[in-house]
């Protein structure tokens, strides 16, 4: 078998958010095909970096008061570090906001332009007069011209479902200033897609494509193919177009040409010929790890680019599903969406890596972590069977001197576990990694089932027999050992903890075949703890707290920004309720006749208010903006049905009604000419 050269890039994520568990499906799945790659002798690069450019994170940067290569500094160390933490082991890990990336990019369009696939057009868009930039549709809101629900973005309704454009919008607003957008027109850039058309045809016909992506390229041919604007006008944080002053390339442009400036970065460090990978002729193979939300760029922008650039398209896109968490996609409020730092505060990140191993397949489906089975897969599988065997037989190898036997006495079953090798290098190859796990876990029941029949622990109580002991113990450690070779690629420090208490130089898969006799081992220390439910309880836990934490993070931003809370930052709108249901709540005008402090309370204020036909006591939290003084006699609004509450310094018999955040709390009042008592509807 000669050595292959692979290059294996995943999806660069974008430097205005933190790795989740969602992400992490994606690196964990190429990163184990990666160290398969490499266990197998290959030459195989894997690198990525984090995409940097785009209004969002200008955006962001804004915000935060800093400026945007600012942000995707800081940004860049916590992904690296979050990648390190599950053993993600990029060979290069780099920015698309990179000289090599600018240079790569203006190439290709260059050559794209200059063979005829660039055309130019005015077209009007919506502009933020107060900002002064175009505004893409999700930054504006509106009212929907169709159900006329407040507040929607600027593409589509999330009340009625219904698809428009921004100019169709009623009262439509800025998000990011809240202005009045005007319509003005601009003269953007086209990357003429269509031209590719039949290439594209036979490229999806190659077989490196899977079949559900297969189909859905059909679908979008049978629509028809349509120019792609790849420009932006200044301000945009990213790569100006050559000769075209004041146009940027849209981030989906230097985004995935952000994979070769990775790559080149890559190269000029170890010195590896950047070109015998990417042109045209190329031996060899180049594969890209996607999400399935993000298979048109790859699938069609992207090849298109390469070839009209004259270089080299993909051998594969290889495409994953979307991870749901018990069942449900991602919640903030349930605390399922968990980032990869407060997962590993808790977990040990092999058990997610063993778990989406376990799960994956070579095809789209989305995958789902159901955190009860996790738990109980990776302590039946890892704990229960894989490390138990080596902690069986260690102890009575480490009697005797802490050396193998110099035979083996089982030699069919040892060559048998080295036989299943191949079947699962092919699997691993195949990304079909849950079948290549239940061979491996088939593998360890049947070790466990040897060592328990003949159960050392029993023969080592009896006189003279030393040897057989050893023996049996000797061929549990030379299983043990193939287990581990064929699992270092999905778990590999659990691995490297194997290969130091085992001695070996190298889990490279080929080194299987040489079976440990005579060989001395280490003491055994254990390799892996049960993972425990309360730990997954806390993590859950602390992912609602991140929710409130990032919402605090927001609303000081805003208030440092422009000191008005921009509706971009606002919180999301609750579900839609009838009419209905809003009648049940009752609200009545309230004069606040007492105001008082409450003794070891510094948030609230005890309010006695006048409805009219009676009188109300209420624990309010305002004490930080409003004196009591201040407050009496003054009209304000309160929900007078809702069930009285104990608190601990009262009851409360009901609510008063006020909008706040960080920045304030502000009460509310009715016009002059109401009366207390009065229903508000
Ligand atoms: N920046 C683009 C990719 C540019 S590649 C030239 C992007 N970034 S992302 O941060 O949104 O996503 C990065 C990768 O993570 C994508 O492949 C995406 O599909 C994947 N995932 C993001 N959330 C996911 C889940 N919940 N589940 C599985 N994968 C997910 O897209
Ligand atoms: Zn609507």
């Amino acid at each position: 078998m000669s050595a292959r050269k692979i290059l294996v890039t995943s999806a660069l994520p974008y430097a205005n958010g933190s790795i989740h568990l969602g992400h992490l499906l994606e690196y964990i799945q190429t990163d184990i095909w990666v160290r398969f790659q490499k266990s197998r002798g290959h030459e195989c690069h894997y690198v990525c970096a984090d995409d940097a450019h785009g209004t969002a994170i200008m955006l962001r940067a804004e915000q935060e008061g800093v400026t945007p290569e600012q942000l995707i500094a800081r940004v860049n160390a916590e992904h690296q570090a979050d990648f390190a933490r599950f053993g993600v082991g990029f060979d290069n890990y780099y920015s698309t906001h990179s000289e090599e990336n600018r240079i790569h990019s203006e190439r290709i369009y260059t050559k794209l332009r200059d063979a005829g696939h660039i055309a130019t057009r005015d077209i009007d868009q919506m502009f933020d007069p107060v900002k002064g930039l175009f505004l893409a549709d999700r930054f504006i809101k509106g009212t929907c011209p169709n159900c006329h629900a407040d507040d929607q973005y600027g593409d589509n309704c999330e009340v009625c479902g219904s698809a428009y454009t921004p100019a169709e919008l009623i009262n439509p607003v800025s998000a990011i200033s809240g202005a009045t957008p005007e319509v003005r027109s601009s003269t953007h850039y086209f990357f003429k897609l269509p031209d590719f058309e039949a290439f594209l045809k036979e490229w999806t016909r190659s077989e490196s494509l899977q079949p559900q992506i297969s189909n859905k390229l059909q679908e979008w041919f049978e629509a028809g193919l349509n120019d792609w604007d790849i420009s932006r006008d200044a301000p945009y944080f990213g790569f100006e177009i050559p000769d075209a002053p004041g146009k940027y390339f849209y981030v989906w442009v230097d985004a995935p040409i952000g994979y070769l400036a990775s790559f080149q970065n890559l190269c000029e460090r170890e010195s590896i010929d950047f070109d015998s990978y990417w042109q045209k002729d190329s031996d060899a193979e180049v594969y890209h790890f996607i999400g399935k939300d993000i298979v048109y760029f790859h699938a069609l922008f992207w090849p298109a680019m390469l070839e009209g650039a004259g270089l080299r398209t993909p051998t594969g896109v290889n495409c994953h599903g979307f991870v749901t968490v018990n069942g449900a996609k991602m919640s903030k409020s349930r605390g399922t969406f968990i980032k990869a730092e407060t997962y590993a505060q808790f977990l040990n990140p092999e058990y997610l890596r063993y778990y989406f191993a376990a799960k994956l397949s070579s095809r789209v489906d989305d995958l789902d972590l159901n955190l009860e089975d996790f738990a109980a897969r990776v302590n039946a599988d890892l704990v229960g069977k894989v490390v138990n065997i080596a902690s069986r037989c260690a102890g009575f190898i480490k009697k005797q001197g802490g050396t193998l036997s110099p035979r083996c006495a089982e030699p069919e079953r040892v060559q048998r576990f080295i036989d299943a090798g191949d079947a699962i290098a092919e699997d691993f190859e195949a990304r079909e990694f849950g079948r290549a796990v239940r061979r491996i876990m088939e593998l360890a029941d049947e070790a466990n089932t040897y060592i328990n029949d003949q159960a050392p622990w029993v023969l080592a109580k009896e006189a003279g027999r030393e040897q057989d002991v050893l023996d049996i113990c000797s061929v549990g450690i030379n299983l043990f050992r193939q287990l581990v070779v064929y699992l270092a690629p999905i778990v590999p420090a659990l691995a490297e903890e194997a290969r130091v208490f085992m001695n070996l130089t190298t889990l490279g898969w080929n080194s299987r075949s040489d079976v440990l006799l005579n060989h001395p081992i280490e003491k055994f220390k254990p390799l892996m703890t049960r993972v425990e439910m309360d730990k997954i309880d806390q993590m859950i836990e602390v992912s609602k707290e991140d929710l409130a934490v990032e919402k605090k993070l927001k609303e000081d931003a805003a208030a440092k920004s422009e000191g008005t809370a921009s509706p971009l930052i606002s919180e999301p709108l609750a579900a839609e309720i009838k009419f209905d249901d809003f009648i049940k709540v009752d609200l009545r005008i309230a004069r606040i006749t007492q105001a008082e402090h409450v003794e070891g309370s510094d948030k609230l204020l005890k309010l006695t208010l006048d409805i009219g036909s009676e009188t109300r006591t209420v624990f309010s939290g305002i004490k930080s903006q409003y004196a009591p003084e201040a407050l009496e006699g003054r009209l304000t609004v309160m929900v007078a049905n809702l069930a009285p509450r104990k608190m601990r310094f009262g009851v409360s018999e009901g609510m008063v009604l006020a909008a706040g955040n960080d920045n304030g709390i502000y009460l509310l009042s009715p016009d002059s000419g109401a009366e207390p008592g009065q229903r508000v509807t």
